[in-house]
C-alpha cells in the first residue's frame, strides 16, 4: 500500500520525453496507451465539440500501479490527440490511486467524477473508497477543495466500504444522478444509485440492482441510460462462474434489460445478455452523442489473461467505439461510421464458393474491415483462419450443426495463454450468416450478424503473418468485401502527441 504522492508535473514531464519515441507496434485505428500502462476508459463524454477519453493510467510501467487519469481528445472517435494527464494520486483522499470515473459537460465546464482509494495510516490493506470530483476547460482540471463528494458514511450498512467505486454521473432535467459499483457484505455485486442538485452534496436513492452471486462477486464500472426509450445497465462483474455459452468464467460484461420508474427509481429486471463474446473485453462505459446515439467504448484486455505482450513500453488498448442500437429487445453494436473516412482500398468478392481451403488474391491483411457473408450452407464447418503465417495463426470458426461460432487463439503466438477458445451461440439471421472482421495489428473485434454478437480479441502473430484463408467441409458460397485500412490515424496523432 503505497503513501507517496504522485505528482502531476512529473507524469508531463514523463510523458513529454517517452511518447514521442513510441514504436509502430501500436495498433492504427484504436485507442492505445500513449506511454505506459492503460486499462478502464474513463470520462468518456463530449466537452466543447470534442470527444474526450480519459483513462486509467501509470506513465511510468508497463504494469498497474498507481492510477492517474490520461488524456485525449478526438473528432471523430478514429484518431486520438493525446492530451497531458489530469489526475494523479497526490491527496490524503486519492492517494491509493484515482480510480474509474465519468465526465459531464454543465454550464460550460467539464466535470470528472472518480474515485479516491482511500489507503490505510498503518499500510495494511485496509483501504476504502470515496468519490471525488474534478473541474476543468478541457485541457486543465482541478480537484474539487471539498473532496470527497461521497464518502463511506453515504453507504448503505450492508455495503463494502473498501468496494465502492466506478461512479457514472449523468443529468436529468434540474438533478444529476450517479450510480457506482459496489458488493454486499456478502459478497454480492451491487450499483448504489444517489441524486443530486448541485454535484458536491449526494443522497443515496437505492440500491439500483445486485446479484444473489449468480452474476459475480462485485460489480465495477456500472453504466445506465435509455437506449431508444429501454432503461438499460450495464455493469462489469467480477468472478462469475460460467453460464452456459453465453458468460465465461471470470469477469464478463452485461447488459440488464429492465423497467425503470422515474419517480421511484425503482429498476425491474427482465433479462440480462452478454455484451461482448471475445476474450479480451472489460470495463465499457458510454457516452451519448449530440445527435442522441449512443457509443460505447471498453478496455480490449481482461484481468484474467493479461498475457499480451507489453510492447516497447506500452501496454493496453481500447476496442473501437460502437454505436448501439435496440432491435426487438437486443442490443446490437456497430463500429462507428466515420472508419470508413480511413478506408485505403476496397475489394469485393461476389458468389464465390469455398470447398476445402481457399484464398483470395486481395484478402489478406492485418489492417482490415473485412466482411464474410455466408449465402448458402452446405456445410458444417466454415472457418476462417487470420493473422496468419505457417507457424501462427487466429482461427474462427461457424459450425452450422450446432449452430456455434467458436474463437480460437491456441496458435496465436501469446505466451502462457491457457483460455484460448471460446464458443457461443450462433447462427444464420434471415437466412445469411455475416461475419465482419475489424482487425488492427494485433486485435481482432469479429461482429456476427451485423452486431447481434460481438467478440474481441487479441493475439500475437507476428506482424507480418497477414494471411486470411477459408476453410469448409462442404461448400460454402459466399460474398467477401475488404477494406484496407492506411497509416493516417496513427501517423496523425502521433505527429500532435502530447499538446503541452
Ligand atoms: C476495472 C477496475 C475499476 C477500478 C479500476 C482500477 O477494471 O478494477 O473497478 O476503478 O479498474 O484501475
Amino acid at each position: 500500500m503505497t503513501r507517496k504522492k504522485h505528482l502531476l508535473g512529473d507524469a508531463h514531464i514523463y510523458e513529454s520525453l517517452r511518447a514521442p519515441k513510441l514504436h509502430n507496434t501500436r495498433p492504427r485505428f484504436h485507442f492505445s496507451s500513449p506511454v505506459g500502462w492503460i486499462n478502464d476508459p474513463n470520462g468518456f463524454s463530449r466537452y466543447n465539440g470534442l470527444y474526450h477519453m480519459f483513462f486509467q493510467y501509470y506513465p511510468y510501467d508497463v504494469a498497474w500501479g498507481p492510477m492517474h487519469w490520461g488524456h485525449a481528445v478526438s473528432e471523430d472517435l478514429v484518431t486520438w490527440q493525446y492530451m497531458p494527464a489530469v489526475l494523479s494520486p497526490d491527496q490524503d483522499y486519492d492517494f491509493g490511486g484515482c480510480y474509474s470515473g465519468s465526465a459531464i459537460e454543465d454550464n460550460g465546464k467539464h466535470y470528472l467524477f472518480y474515485t479516491g482509494v482511500v489507503n490505510a495510516e498503518d499500510g495494511t490493506k485496509n483501504y476504502h473508497q470515496v468519490q471525488c470530483m474534478a473541474v476543468g476547460d478541457g485541457i486543465h482540471y482541478d480537484k474539487y477543495e471539498h473532496n470527497p463528494v461521497i464518502d463511506i458514511t453515504q453507504t448503505p450498512a450492508d455495503a463494502s466500504k473498501r468496494d465502492f467505486r466506478d461512479p457514472k454521473v449523468w443529468k436529468d432535467h434540474d438533478t444529476y444522478y450517479m450510480v457506482v459499483g459496489s458488493t454486499t457484505l456478502d459478497g454480492y455485486g451491487q450499483v448504489l444509485m444517489y441524486e443530486s442538485k448541485d454535484m458536491v452534496h449526494w443522497d443515496f436513492i437505492r440500491v439500483l440492482d445486485k446479484s444473489h452471486g449468480e452474476y459475480g462477486i462485485m460489480w465495477e464500472c456500472p453504466d445506465f441510460f435509455m437506449l431508444y426509450g429501454h432503461p438499460i445497465l450495464m455493469v462489469s462483474p467480477q468472478h462469475m462462474k460460467p453460464k452456459g455459452r453465453e458468460f465465461h468464467a471470470g469477469d464478463n460484461v452485461m447488459f440488464v434489460h429492465g423497467d425503470y420508474d422515474l419517480v421511484t427509481h425503482e429498476f425491474t429486471r427482465r433479462h440480462i445478455n452478454c455484451t461482448d463474446y471475445g476474450l479480451d473485453f472489460y470495463a465499457a462505459t458510454t457516452l451519448q452523442d449530440e445527435d442522441g446515439s449512443r457509443i460505447m467504448i471498453a478496455w480490449m484486455e481482461s484481468w484474467a489473461n493479461l498475457m499480451f505482450n507489453s510492447k516497447d513500453g506500452w501496454m493496453g488498448m481500447m476496442t473501437f467505439p460502437r454505436e448501439l442500437r435496440i432491435v426487438k429487445d437486443h442490443i446490437y453494436q456497430f463500429p462507428v461510421d466515420s472508419l470508413k473516412n480511413y478506408y485505403t482500398a476496397t475489394y469485393e468478392y461476389k458468389d464465390e464458393q469455398v470447398q476445402g481451403l481457399k484464398e483470395f488474391e486481395h484478402i489478406r491483411g492485418r489492417w482490415v474491415d473485412l466482411t464474410v457473408t455466408i449465402n448458402d450452407f452446405d456445410f458444417h464447418h466454415f472457418a476462417i483462419h487470420f493473422a496468419k503465417n505457417d507457424e501462427y495463426e487466429m482461427y474462427l470458426v461457424y459450425n452450422h450443426l450446432e449452430k456455434t461460432l467458436m474463437i480460437d487463439r491456441t496458435f496465436s503466438g501469446i505466451d502462457q495463454d491457457i483460455t484460448t477458445t471460446r464458443k457461443i451461440d450462433s447462427e444464420p439471421l434471415d437466412g445469411v450468416y455475416t461475419l465482419r472482421l475489424l482487425l488492427d495489428t494485433y486485435s481482432a473485434e469479429i461482429f456476427v450478424n451485423n452486431g447481434e454478437k460481438v467478440l474481441s480479441n487479441l493475439f500475437d502473430t507476428p506482424i507480418e503473418a497477414d494471411g486470411i484463408v477459408f476453410d469448409c467441409d462442404g461448400a460454402a458460397t459466399i460474398d467477401i468485401t475488404l477494406h484496407e485500412i492506411g497509416e493516417e490515424p496513427v501517423t496523425k496523432h502521433k505527429g500532435k502527441d502530447m499538446m503541452l
